[in-house]
């Protein structure tokens, strides 16, 4: 496994829709441990291929239960709506609030490609939007009701 860099906010790549993988290949596998290693490595939530430059729809997320990998994710249904704070490592130092469902289910393909069904709440329904959402070109700041001053983080 290798750490890779992470594109940060500016670079034109964040704004560009992912493409469908088509193959898991070896190629395939290394991008999704690498990128696992790059969550780690930077203590996120989650990582979406496009922040490494790579355009393919995988996304990697732990928010503290264990790593999750998704290829081809696709929302199937939410239900309800929450506004929290939210960050990405492609814009680091800074938090927003965002409105993001308070339950999602997802569809995806494992690593194996077996299509598996994932359902969220709260913390792990905010990471599955906000991942999904770049393998769309969209930010969280696109979205964001405001920033989160220094004084309101905690
Ligand atoms: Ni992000």
């Amino acid at each position: 496994m290798a750490k890779r860099n992470i594109v940060k906010i500016g670079d034109e790549i964040l704004k560009k829709k992912a493409r469908a993988v088509e193959v898991i290949d070896d190629r395939l596998l290394a991008l999704l441990d690498d990128m696992r290693e790059t969550l780690y490595a930077n203590d996120g939530a989650g990582l979406a291929a496009p922040q490494v430059g790579v355009l393919k729809q995988c996304v990697v997320i732990d928010v503290g239960e264990g790593p999750i990998e998704l290829i081809n994710p696709v929302i199937t249904k939410t239900e309800g709506s929450v506004v929290g704070p939210e960050g990405c490592l492609s814009i680091p130092g800074k938090w927003g609030k965002v409105e993001r469902p308070q339950k999602v289910t997802v569809k995806a393909l494992d690593r194996t490609g077996k299509q598996f069904t994932i359902t969220g709440e709260d913390l792990l329904a905010r990471a599955l939007c906000h991942e999904i959402d770049h393998l769309h070109g969209i930010l969280y700041t696109d979205k964001m009701i405001a920033f989160i001053e220094d004084e309101e983080e905690e």
